[in-house]
């Protein structure tokens, strides 16, 4: 990486020309904690020699494919902005699918209960909705990463919600210390690891993140089977529940029929994401 000889933006965003300038100018943006808009438009700006030395690290991190969001330590979810580390995974889009499902159906006093929170994104985004609509809704969180959990509190504290976060396998810790409602549906989303480890293996993008919160056994449904077990054997379970699921698009017809001879009365629907892809599966479980 050539060295420029002055330090100007202009400059900087000169250096590496085979590197995205997008990426380049976020990258500075994050070091003068300014937005993209003032990189742009203030393109004769000096940087000091730290800044110019962080920057050029920075751009180092990045040639080596680190996310720009492990970079920045930001990333845009449902229009709001999250911390993330190297700890969680890096909010997907697609998740959003997910929020904009719980969200046309969630009322007044449910409960959501979301495993493998994360970041905390999706409890965050569905709280911070409901509440602009005057709702009122209980939330709660597990992982069983508390490095995870710790980012998903901070999140949390950003965005002024309330969710009660435990660290522990799937559902088990809310099984152990909640007792939630009967008389109103609770809604378990969750965005587990679904992939395989070959997938993981040939998926040159995602090897920065962390392994256990994208890789499962079983063809990826190990945990998706094993929550599935939880919620069965959950002795003071609500009545109704709505479950919302993200899975890989290979895996709906398989957790269908799984989901359905688990749960017999049990209502089934497969939702695609933007690309035509099977990614959700939601529905009712009714005990
Ligand atoms: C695919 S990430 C999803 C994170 C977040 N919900 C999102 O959509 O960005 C899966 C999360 O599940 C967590 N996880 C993995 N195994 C778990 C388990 N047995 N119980 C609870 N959480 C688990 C991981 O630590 C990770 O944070």
């Amino acid at each position: 990486m050539k060295h420029w000889m002055h330090n100007s933006i202009k400059d900087a965003l000169a250096a590496c020309p085979k590197m995205d300038t997008l990426d380049k100018e976020c990258i500075l943006a994050f070091i003068l904690q300014k937005n993209r808009e003032y990189i742009i438009s203030h393109p004769e700006k000096y940087l000091s020699l730290l800044q110019k030395m962080r920057y050029l690290w920075l751009l180092r991190k990045r040639q080596n494919a680190v996310p720009l969001a492990y970079i920045t330590k930001h990333k845009a979810f449902f229009g709001l902005d999250f911390l993330v580390n190297k700890h969680t995974l890096i909010p997907r889009p697609e998740t959003e699918i997910m929020v904009e499902e719980v969200l046309k159906h969630i009322q007044q006093d449910d409960t959501l209960i979301d495993i493998g929170v994360g970041s905390g994104c999706v409890p965050i985004a569905i709280a911070k909705t409901v509440a602009k609509k005057n709702k009122h809704i209980t939330l709660y969180g597990t992982d069983i990463s508390s490095k995870a959990l710790k980012v998903a509190k901070k999140n949390t504290k950003k965005h002024g919600t309330s969710i009660s976060f435990y660290a522990g396998n799937l559902l088990q810790p809310i099984i152990q210390h909640v007792c939630v409602p009967k008389h109103s549906p609770t809604f378990i989303t969750a965005n587990l690891p679904y992939i395989t480890e070959e997938q993981f293996v040939q998926e040159a993008s995602i090897q920065h993140e962390p392994k256990n919160a994208l890789v499962a056994q079983d063809n990826g449904l190990a945990l998706y089977k094993e929550l599935l077990i939880q919620i069965k054997d959950w002795e003071t379970k609500p009545g109704d529940i709505r479950f919302f699921f993200e899975i890989d698009p290979l895996q709906s017809k398989e957790l269908s029929q799984i989901i359905h001879s688990s749960f017999p009365n049990s209502t089934v629907f497969v939702k695609k994401d933007l690309a035509g892809h099977n990614r959700l599966i939601h529905g009712t479980i009714e005990l």
